[in-house]
């Protein structure tokens, strides 16, 4: 098996989605990842693929110094490999390469797996945003890493 990264563009945004609606209760469409390519020049998305096949990607905002992850997924049938953790390492080694000096995101605060990954790339928690997702009113809890 290998593995290999490489930025995401326009005409990955249906694989993208697709991916999103396994494993997110409120996943993003094809037309938001459309408009992230075509309209937001900070958004940057790395994808994790096996022999061409899409099985991960995760995504940031650069604004200067600043990072915020905006999301980041596994399929299904490849979690549990370390794929998630080896995704984030690039994200992160990416974003400290352009000049980013402090990453930020907000997680469920039911999503254990994805804080105990972000803990173990020294993510330290933040504050509480108090029913910020929409569907069931759940708090996020904002994480941050100093990677200066
Ligand atoms: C969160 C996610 C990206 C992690 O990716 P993954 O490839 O499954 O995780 P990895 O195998 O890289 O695990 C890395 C670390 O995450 C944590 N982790 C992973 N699976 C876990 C589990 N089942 N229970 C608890 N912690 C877990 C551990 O700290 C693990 O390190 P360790 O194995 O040394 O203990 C993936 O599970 C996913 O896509 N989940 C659904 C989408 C999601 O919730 N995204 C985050 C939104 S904020």
């Amino acid at each position: 098996m290998s593995f290999s990264f490489r930025e995401a563009d326009l005409a990955d945004a249906a694989q993208l989605a697709a991916i999103e609606q396994l494993v997110f209760t409120t996943p993003w469409t094809e037309e938001a990842f459309q408009s992230e390519f075509q309209t937001n020049q900070y958004a940057h998305y790395l994808l994790l693929e096996q022999d061409g096949e899409i099985v991960g990607y995760a995504g940031i905002w650069r604004v200067l110094d600043e990072g915020h992850i905006t999301n980041i997924a596994v399929k299904p049938d490849y979690q549990g490999q370390h794929l998630g953790e080896a995704l984030l390492r690039e994200l992160l080694h990416e974003a400290v390469e352009e000049g980013v000096l402090r990453v930020t995101l907000e997680v469920r605060v039911s999503n254990k797996k994805a804080q105990n990954l972000y803990r173990k790339l020294n993510f330290q928690n933040g504050a509480l945003r108090r029913r910020y997702y929409p569907d069931n009113a759940e708090d996020a809890l904002v994480m941050w890493v100093d990677l200066s």
